[in-house]
């Protein structure tokens, strides 16, 4: 099926590199055009430019309000309209025990992965109330479902992501916006590479390393997260608010079946034995 966004005008942060990327190409070949919005000035220009007329470039550190407001104000003005924001840009910021963890990398973390967010809602929301229509996305993780995935700041900052979602659709549902998140399990890209092996281009590390512990046997790509991207973008999930849709192959849900190699016959034979 094409055509599914299309008309649409989308905001992607983080929209240079892995999921970003993957979702602004996924969100142009269903007709949309997109505002590919990131601090890496290079990579993010090429896409633009390789994409042509239906994408355009802006520079943004998401941690600072004006240049977030900005970005949302060029997607306006340069297609006319704003019908998704997709706040997707992320790093993993402060790793290691929490005894060890200093108080600025905590917060520079939390300023991108969850004032990052904050700020595209708010800004998402300032465009799109008057409208009356629109979809805002935004990026949590599987460390944002469960402890123990991810480091700390991490860990707290997508749980977070996943309570303002809900916060966020109780009050837009009302003008006609739907807010909804994304929680992503392992997905091969500069920033799981970059942690993999030291280097953000080997994704082909990384990609073993995913691959072997993925209850599907393979390893999630940014395809896999731009689709589900586009769904919630898309008037087909026009009945879906507050939701955070989590897009692992099922690890957070039980990962692996188990070896139990029971026979049903005689698990119920002596179920009955036991007057169960
Ligand atoms: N890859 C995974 O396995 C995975 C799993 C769960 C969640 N996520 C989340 O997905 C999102 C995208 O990550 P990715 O895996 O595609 O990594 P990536 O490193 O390929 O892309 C992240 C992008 O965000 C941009 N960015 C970082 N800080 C920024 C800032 N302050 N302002 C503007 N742009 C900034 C980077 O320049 C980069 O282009 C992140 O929020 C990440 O936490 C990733």
């Amino acid at each position: 099926m094409t055509g599914r966004l299309a008309g649409k005008v989308a905001v992607v942060t983080g929209g240079a590199s892995g999921i970003g990327a993957g979702t602004i190409r996924r969100f142009v070949a269903e007709g949309a055009r997109c505002v590919v919005a990131d601090f890496q000035a290079d990579v993010g220009q090429a896409l633009a430019d390789e994409i042509g007329d239906d994408a355009l470039f802006v520079e943004v550190d998401v941690t600072v309000e004006d240049q977030v407001a900005a970005v949302v104000d060029a997607a306006v003005e340069r297609f006319g309209r704003l019908d998704c924001v997709f706040n997707n840009a992320g790093v993993v910021g402060a790793v290691g025990p929490i005894a060890d963890t200093p108080v600025e990398a905590w917060d520079q973390t939390m300023a991108v992965l969850l004032r990052g967010v904050f700020l595209g809602m708010k800004h998402a929301a300032r465009v799109m109330v008057p409208r009356g229509s629109g979809t805002i996305i935004s990026t949590s993780s599987t460390a944002g479902i469960t402890g123990g995935l991810g480091p700390h700041a991490y860990t707290a900052a997508k749980h977070a992501i996943v309570g303002l979602t809900k916060s966020v659709a109780s009050e837009l549902a009302g003008h006609g916006i739907r807010v909804n998140a994304i929680a992503p399990g392992n997905i091969v890209t500069a920033m799981t590479a970059d942690v993999a092996s030291g280097d953000p281009d080997d994704l082909e590390t990384v990609r073993g390393h995913i691959e072997r512990s993925s209850p599907v046997g393979r390893a999630g790509v940014p395809d896999d997260i731009a689709y589900a991207a586009v769904y919630l973008a898309s008037d087909e999930s026009g009945y879906l608010n507050g939701h955070t849709l989590v897009v692992d192959a099922g690890q957070t849900t039980g990962g692996r079946p188990s070896n139990f190699v029971a026979s049903t016959e005689r698990m119920i034979g002596a179920a009955g034995r036991r007057g169960v």
